[in-house]
């Protein structure tokens, strides 16, 4: 939430911040800002909306101005306005500050300020920071970064410019990302490495309490307390092009298209020829999961029912109890849990607080954590004993495609593996379950050339005030994703039901006006549904199935089917999915909506 970007070097800093900042929009798009430290002082410039209306606002002044910062928004405190949008200045005019996260004591630092005679002109727990720093300017801008850093509590990342020091950017963090790109003769601040991958590839990944001070020559690492620290250089390996659409229209289009390529890299290596999988990496042992008692799964959204899904499998394979939680809920509800229980927290970012502060709880009852992430060097690898990474690539779409596709993978592998270290099935029955989880990238790509298929339905339907979606199972957990994906980026209500419930109250919303989606693939279950189905057509309701290729029977019961390849049941949901990100796709276009930003959200929520 928030995208931070800083930049001290010997270029004009203006067109590589707002670049960065066009980089990190997908955290956040309420009100963008930069500023530049000029020769006669700090130019700020704030807008309200994305980062269009500060283009529209700055784009045509030139500047040659070397050090600055640059801030996309998504508001906690105080509504989107210009007021509210940041950089933030102190009451001088001489210090500006940007701030990802949340200043829990704000109101008290701001009475406290304002009795001291400072004037706030904004609604944020942010500008305190800047007023706080005012105070203390006399020693130096770091300093008086790390002294602030004393008074406030929370989680934050935030980043300083003062014009008596026009030479440097210092920046900090606790619980919330801040990362240094090491160029040449240049150095960045970002909230994520998206920002400043045109440039360098040579990160440096802070840790909490760590005060940074970048000039274009290097960075000088402190703690709070001033003592220099040293911390290492690490080259990543994303690709540039990954930040780009690469003649989609969109952002999510495209991570939709390139699930094919995530799975086959979320399993490269791990998923061998002969069908066996091979966790090595990981560096959990087979002694580790025999001892396993019971697996816990926390997460949030998308990543919730990439556990959901899977949650099934490993009790049905590994014969494993699961439990699963919201993250937001499992943290607060005293859960029971020791050293015997696995707990995995997904989360593709790395950065969901409420994932994260689960994680903590996890490990401090004693229980192994192991973190399924997409991010290198994310808080949730940091926090974790393990990690299991998806290699989905940079996601930047708010509507998770590539990366749920890519959880549900690497999940099965590790299903599959907790069941043969245990011996809850047969050696040849997992080698057949490894060998047809080869065969799914495939299965996924013949599945995005029936898109056509998908499009025509939703442009029957776009029209439609409510969608329920049905199914048992995993083709259940399937169904809350479908529907998820519809609401957050249509905004059409949706709600997702286990089709048995239906009878228990939700079949009073069922008529001719509303479309029943199903998700029927060959699971055992399958005979059940149909029943389910039937109720439904009962109540005059249209029915559209995702169903198995050469499925007569859904056939003959739907209005529309989008089919999809055969594969076992276990494996299915990662293709059933794709025809629902699809239709909610179509939907959501065909109404004119934005995709990749939809109203109210971020990308990554890194506030409770
Ligand atoms: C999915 O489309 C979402 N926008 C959202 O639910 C997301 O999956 C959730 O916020 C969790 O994010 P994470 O995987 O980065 O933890």
């Amino acid at each position: 939430m928030c995208g931070i970007v800083g930049y001290a070097g010997r270029r004009p800093g203006k067109p590589i911040i707002l670049d960065g900042l066009r980089r990190l929009e997908y955290r956040g798009y309420d009100s963008a800002g930069i500023v530049l430290v000029e020769d006669d002082g700090l130019e700020s410039v704030r807008a309200v909306g994305n980062l269009d209306a500060l283009f529209a606002t700055c784009g045509q002044s030139t500047s040659e101005a070397t050090v600055g910062l640059g801030h996309t928004r998504w508001a906690t405190h105080g509504r989107p306005s210009d007021e509210n949008a940041h950089p933030h200045d102190d009451c001088t005019g001489r210090v500006s500050i940007v701030l990802n996260g949340i200043v829990e004591n704000y109101k008290e630092l701001r009475a406290q300020l304002t009795e001291r005679g400072h004037t706030l002109t904004s609604e944020t727990d942010a500008e305190v920071v800047a007023h706080l720093i005012e105070e203390r300017i006399g020693g130096g801008l770091t300093t008086a970064v790390r002294e602030t850093v004393g008074l406030l509590d929370g989680h934050y990342a935030l980043c300083a410019v003062s014009a008596d020091e026009p030479e440097i950017v210092v920046g900090t963090r606790d619980q919330a990302p801040l990362i240094v790109g090491v160029g040449d003769d240049e150095m960045f601040f970002a909230s994520a490495i998206p920002a400043f991958m045109a440039h360098t590839r040579t990160v440096i990944f802070l840790e909490d309490g760590d005060v940074v001070t970048l000039r274009a020559e290097g960075a000088e690492f402190c703690d709070v307390g001033g003592a220099p620290l040293v911390r290492e250089e690490t080259v990543v390996q994303w690709d540039d092009d990954a930040a780009e659409k690469g003649g989609y229209e969109t952002f999510m289009l495209k991570e939709i298209h390139e699930q094919p390529a995530a799975l086959r890299d979320t399993l490269a290596g791990r998923l061998l020829e002969d069908g066996t999988v091979d966790l090595s990496e990981v560096g959990i042992g087979d002694e580790m999961l025999r001892r396993v008692r019971r697996v816990f799964i926390v997460a949030c959204g998308t990543s919730y029912n990439a556990g959901l899904i899977v949650s099934y499998a490993i009790e049905q394979l590994a014969r494993v109890p699961v439990q699963i939680d919201v993250a937001s809920e499992f943290r607060y509800r005293e859960p029971v849990f020791g050293p015997d229980t696995l707990v995995i927290g997904i989360t593709q970012s790395g950065e969901t607080a409420d994932t994260l502060a689960a994680m903590k709880l996890a490990r401090e009852a004693g229980s192994p954590v192991l973190a399924l992430c997409n991010v290198m060097g994310s808080q949730a690898t940091r926090d974790a004993d393990y990690v299991l990474f998806t290699r989905a690539g940079l996601e930047i779409g708010v509507a998770a495609t590539k990366t749920h596709t890519s959880q549900v993978a690497a999940l099965l592998l590790l299903a599959l593996r907790l069941a043969w270290a245990r011996g809850a099935q047969s050696e040849a029955e997992l080698k057949r379950l490894g060998h047809e989880l080869r065969a799914v990238p495939e299965l996924v790509q013949q599945l995005l050339e029936r898109d056509t298929a998908v499009n025509a339905i939703a442009q029957r339907y776009h029209d439609e005030r409510f969608f329920l979606y049905l199914g048992r199972g995993m083709g259940f957990a399937v169904c809350l994703e479908g529907a998820l994906k519809l609401k957050e980026i249509s905004y059409i209500p949706t709600e997702a039901y286990a089709a048995g419930e239906m009878k228990h109250g939700p079949i009073a919303l069922l008529d001719k006006e509303s479309p029943v989606v199903v998700v029927a693939d060959d699971s055992p279950i399958f005979p059940k549904l149909v029943s389910n189905i039937e109720e439904v057509r009962a109540r005059g309701a249209d029915v559209i199935a995702v169903a198995t290729d050469g499925n007569e029977v859904i056939g003959e019961l739907s209005r529309d089917v989008l089919w999809v390849p055969r594969c076992d049941h276990h494996l299915a949901p990662i293709l059933t999915v794709v025809p629902l990100q699809l239709l909610a796709y179509h939907i959501a276009t065909i109404k004119g909506l934005n995709v990749d930003q939809p109203r109210n959200l971020a990308k990554t929520v890194t506030v409770e």
